[in-house]
């Protein structure tokens, strides 16, 4: 028999149900309840409404009552849709030497990029990486992020990729969150193979890609698309045979050099992510098409680029979500609502964009439909932040956290 609990008074509710997927949003477009209560039955949500109707209800399934004491504002649990926590190592040195003017060229000739996190990630055993990501995930869910996509993409080679892949799902079974795991074995040539882009890539559709259906380790393939890693035209073929295997496409699009979004919508990608140099071209295109675009402030803010155009794309039509990017490399700070804050103030985005970037249509860019949003049938996922006034959360720009939050309808962090 599942259990009832009935949670509330909530000063406000933040339900963000009932949103449009795609297209710009306005304040008065969020979802409020006011003196909200919750009712939730096992790992779902019940019903939600007003404290006093649902009260009587509550009483009747005989839930548990659990009465807050003080304000609320209540919000699902945050999605990072786009992380790469499963790593080992640091590029401290990397960032200094970027912030002194060195060149990726120069960076990458004195042992820093991506490659170095691969050499430290390949030294690390399943346990020690399983043991990082956990750590990393829980650290977010103190921010409230109840769901975490996390990428492989550091281990470069059959045996590596898979032991990422192992430890990220040994990793989802010892946490309260959720781990959505992606492969990103197409991150970049590894500069110990002994062939082409094309070699290389066939190489882990044929002796990989079977091994990650078999032992159920992601449904989700990624590249980056650049100049620097894969080119579009590598990368189609590779992209189609995942396709025909059954797996689910997400791009590292238009970082640096457009492309990949083209490629993303083409090959109707779940999401294309970054787009800090899409142009006007690339906005038409991704808000015509269903291909989700995610942001990732946190990639600008470490690199000292320019920012998604978030704007433009809401503004055209398109779906936007908001992710973390976290990674040792070029997003190191791994917190999603003071980035999503910050993308906000520098891109003009109304705060029920910013939210809806990291709860529902976070959620869509994962091609999840049972979280992202507070209603019937929902997963039981949400957090609560101290304060009278939704508006206070972004307002104090990530470091307003949340007070408490709850996993499949139990209460698993509170301060
Ligand atoms: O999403 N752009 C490529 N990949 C990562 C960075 C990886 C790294 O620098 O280690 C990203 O930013
Ligand atoms: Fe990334």
């Amino acid at each position: 028999m599942e259990k009832y609990k009935f949670i509330g008074p909530i000063k406000q509710l933040l339900s963000m149900d009932g949103l449009p997927l795609k297209g710009a949003l306005k304040d008065e477009e969020l979802p409020i309840i006011e003196n909200a209560g919750i009712l939730t039955k096992g790992e779902h949500i019940h019903i939600i409404g007003n404290y006093n109707e649902i009260q009587q209800i509550a009483n009747s399934v005989d839930a548990e009552i659990i009465q807050l004491q003080s304000d609320y504002v209540c919000l699902p649990g945050f999605i990072d849709a786009h992380t790469h926590i499963c790593f080992s190592g640091s590029r401290a040195n990397d960032y200094a030497m970027r912030n002194s003017g060195k060149s990726y060229l120069e960076i990458a000739k004195a042992g820093g990029g991506i490659w170095d996190t691969v050499t430290n990630t390949r030294t690390a055993s399943q346990e020690e990486l399983c043991h990082s990501v956990i750590k990393r995930a829980n650290y977010l869910l103190k921010n409230g992020i109840t769901t975490v996509e996390v990428k492989s993409g550091y281990g470069l080679s059959i045996a590596e990729e898979l032991k990422m892949l192992r430890a990220i799902k040994e990793a989802n079974l010892n946490l309260e969150s959720d781990l959505v795991s992606t492969c990103l074995a197409a991150h970049m040539l590894p500069r110990d193979y002994n062939g082409t882009h094309e070699e290389y890539l066939n190489d882990i559709t044929t002796n990989l890609f079977p091994t990650l259906i078999t032992e159920k380790l992601t449904k989700r393939i990624d590249a980056f698309v650049e100049q620097s890693a894969f080119s579009k035209q590598n990368i189609k073929p590779y992209f189609n045979k995942a396709i025909e295997m059954g797996f689910d496409i997400t791009v590292h699009a238009d970082q640096f050099t457009t492309s990949g979004s083209e490629i993303a919508v083409e090959i109707n990608a779940v999401s294309a992510d970054h787009l800090e140099a899409s142009t006007d071209l690339e906005i038409k295109m991704l808000a015509e098409s269903d291909v989700i675009s995610v942001a990732l402030p946190g990639a600008s803010i470490g690199l000292g680029c320019d920012f998604t155009p978030a704007r433009k794309i809401l503004d055209a039509g398109g779906a936007l979500a908001i992710a973390s990017d976290w990674n040792p490399g070029s997003a190191p700070m791994g917190d999603l609502l003071t980035q999503a804050c910050i993308l906000g103030t520098f891109e003009k985005l109304s705060n029920t964009e910013v939210l809806a970037g990291i709860t529902t249509r976070a959620a869509a860019a994962l091609k999840l439909d049972d979280r992202g949003k507070l209603a019937p049938k929902m997963i039981a996922d949400f957090c609560f932040f101290s304060t009278n006034n939704y508006n206070e959360i972004l307002y104090h720009q990530g470091k307003l956290t949340p007070n408490q939050v709850w996993k499949r309808g139990d209460l698993v962090y509170s301060k």
